[in-house]
């Protein structure tokens, strides 16, 4: 696929959707249509870099909404969609999984019914060179035992809490719509990201907000649950490398070779904000840990068997865990602001002031 064309984003003010949208428009000749919701998750604060930029065209808008997804399609004439919108987050979805079944599953089928229209209706050329980019998680694997062998792209799927049964179910109507109806997809399954933007209630932001503020940094259960972490712009790499090279109807596993247990996970990012924030009151901010009640079906291990990007694609990360969590806890050391604004709604304000006359 070319970089030069324009491409359709959903889900592009999020944390891993304004990295991807930002590195395409810096990297690139292409042109981003991008359909976010603005949830709580989503801020436009996040794409203050290409504010004002001609290839750049954001709508706020759900891709629930057959009739929007329609009209952006019919103008804009996109050869690729990458669908990044979702709701993102496990302890919301056990809170109350309803958005989750709405956006995740619901969502996704609107957007594959509007975008098979769409294809069909293209030339044979552009049908040809169409990509749907179905952006998916480790999750839907389910949890490892210590001694098994990290998840490859033909283990079952074992989803265990709300959030990954629907992200499960959306792969399963993705892939549905390459075998029945031929729709070019691919699909891709991510470990943990971090990174710029990332909203602080994910583990890393939020453990490095709260150390900033002298604040129990919650761990839950005894803190040895494993995942595998990559740093965003890695992945928004892997995505870039599957719409470029990768076979259609396939599915990726995305993952940065680095399985680290929570608790050590948080250690780092004291000791490197005991470093970089020598003035802090809290030194040692790891006295900050704080264990607490565990998630309910919390899974125990996720590890991600990388080789068939690596071998069919090329791609494999840039980031070490160490070279990726210090760049980020700098990134939250000199955007304390964002962090700010997040908290007090104060972006909410600013997208009214912005965009309610447009
Ligand atoms: P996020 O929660 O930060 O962002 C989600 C974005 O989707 C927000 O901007 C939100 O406003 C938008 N959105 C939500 N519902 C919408 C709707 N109905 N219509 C339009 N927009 C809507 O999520 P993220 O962490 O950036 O994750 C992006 C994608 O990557 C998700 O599909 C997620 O499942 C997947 N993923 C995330 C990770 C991770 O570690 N964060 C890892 C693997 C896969
Ligand atoms: O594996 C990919 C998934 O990673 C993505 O699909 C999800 O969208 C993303 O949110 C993430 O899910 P996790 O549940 O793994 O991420 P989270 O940051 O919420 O938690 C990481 C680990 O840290 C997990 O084992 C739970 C634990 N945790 C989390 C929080 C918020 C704590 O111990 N304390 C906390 O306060």
């Amino acid at each position: 696929m070319s970089e030069t064309g324009k491409i359709f984003v959903t889900g592009g003010a999020g944390f891993i959707g304004a990295n991807f949208v930002n590195e395409w428009v810096r990297n690139t000749d292409g042109h981003v249509v991008n359909l976010d919701k603005l949830t709580y998750a989503g801020n436009l604060e996040n794409l203050a870099e290409v504010e004002g930029n001609s290839r750049h065209t954001f709508v706020h808008g759900d891709i629930c909404d057959r009739a929007t997804v329609d009209r952006l399609l019919a103008d804009h004439r996109p050869c690729a969609v990458v669908h990044f919108a979702a709701e993102s987050h496990v302890d919301r979805s056990i809170h109350g999984p309803d958005e989750f079944i709405r956006t995740n599953i619901n969502g996704t089928f609107t957007l594959l019914e509007a975008v098979r229209a769409h294809w069909v209706g293209l030339d044979e050329g552009a049908r040809g060179g169409f990509r749907f980019l179905h952006v998916s998680t480790d999750e839907v694997y389910g949890s490892l035992h210590p001694a098994d062998a990290p998840f490859t792209e033909t283990k079952a799927y074992e989803p265990n809490s709300p959030y990954s049964a629907s992200k499960a179910a959306s792969d399963h109507l993705v892939r549905a719509y390459f075998h029945t109806y031929g729709l070019p997809v691919l699909t891709t399954n991510c470990s943990n990201n971090y990174g710029p933007y990332q909203f602080p209630e994910k583990l890393i932001p939020l453990v490095i907000r709260n150390a900033l503020a002298g604040k129990p940094l919650p761990i839950y259960g005894d803190g040895m649950n494993v995942r595998d972490w990559l740093y965003v712009t890695d992945h928004c790499a892997a995505i870039r490398a599957v719409l470029k090279g990768g076979k259609v109807g396939e599915t990726y596993n995305v993952g940065g070779w680095n399985e680290m247990p929570n608790l050590q996970i948080v250690k780092e990012i004291c000791a490197i904000l005991d470093e970089l924030h020598p003035q802090s009151p809290c030194i040692p901010h790891a006295s900050l840990i704080t264990f607490v009640r565990d998630r309910p079906g919390h899974d125990r291990r996720y590890a991600i068997d990388a080789r068939k990007i690596e071998r069919e694609i090329g791609w494999r990360p840039v980031e070490t865990f160490a070279t990726g969590i210090r760049k980020t806890v700098q990134w939250y050391l000199e955007h304390q602001d964002w962090v700010a604004n997040v908290e007090s709604g104060a972006y909410r304000e600013w997208v009214s002031t912005n965009y309610s006359d447009r």
